[in-house]
């Protein structure tokens, strides 16, 4: 959490699926802020998809960048940012989301979220398996050990089980003190 006076960015965390990059692009527009897409910009930086960063490089090395980027975005003006399901692994990171940004933590069921993400085949194409456990094995497994670093960040929680991303839009601003 932070309590910083300072005009913040608004920093979307979040399993998979819960609708960050979504959602982020409809408060920007909304607001008339700037966007910005942790992983689509990770992807510009390394020049190959995620999917090849983890196949050639592991998924330690794919941290390091998405630790550098994080890095770069938190030194940008005010804008709206969405970041990869698990920049909060990081206690750098966490530090730094909290430093730049009121951070909005989207959740939503398991089921749910299995749902959303097997409804988008090109999504899950490009999202490597963290597990090997199977979607809804994986997302058990993976929100057990992510759901308290979403929570030490989270300036505001927001259920999306029962909500459109026009109706999550709403719901944070309701709860970011922006001016
Ligand atoms: C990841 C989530 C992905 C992407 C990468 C790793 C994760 O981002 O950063 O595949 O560890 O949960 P999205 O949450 O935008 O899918």
């Amino acid at each position: 959490m932070n309590d910083s006076p300072d005009p913040q960015s608004l920093v979307l965390v979040g399993y998979r699926g819960t609708g960050k990059s979504t959602v982020g692009k409809i408060l920007a527009e909304r607001l008339g802020l700037p966007f910005a897409d942790a992983d689509v910009e990770l992807e510009a930086l390394v020049g190959v998809p995620i999917s090849a960063i983890f196949a050639e490089q592991g998924e330690v090395a794919f941290r390091d960048w998405e630790e550098r980027v994080l890095c770069d975005l938190s030194t940008r003006p005010v804008m709206i940012v969405a970041t990869g399901g698990g920049v909060v692994l990081r206690e750098t990171n966490r530090r730094r989301i909290n430093s730049f940004g009121f951070v909005a933590w989207l959740t939503a069921d398991p089921e749910v979220l299995a749902r959303r993400l097997r409804a988008d085949p090109s999504g899950l194409a490009n999202r490597p398996a963290l597990t090997g456990v199977g979607t809804l094995g994986e997302i058990a497994r993976v929100l057990e050990e992510r759901t308290p670093l979403y929570r030490a960040v989270a300036d505001a929680i927001v259920d999306t089980n029962q909500r459109t991303p026009a109706q999550t839009a709403d719901a944070i601003l309701d709860l970011w003190p922006h001016s």
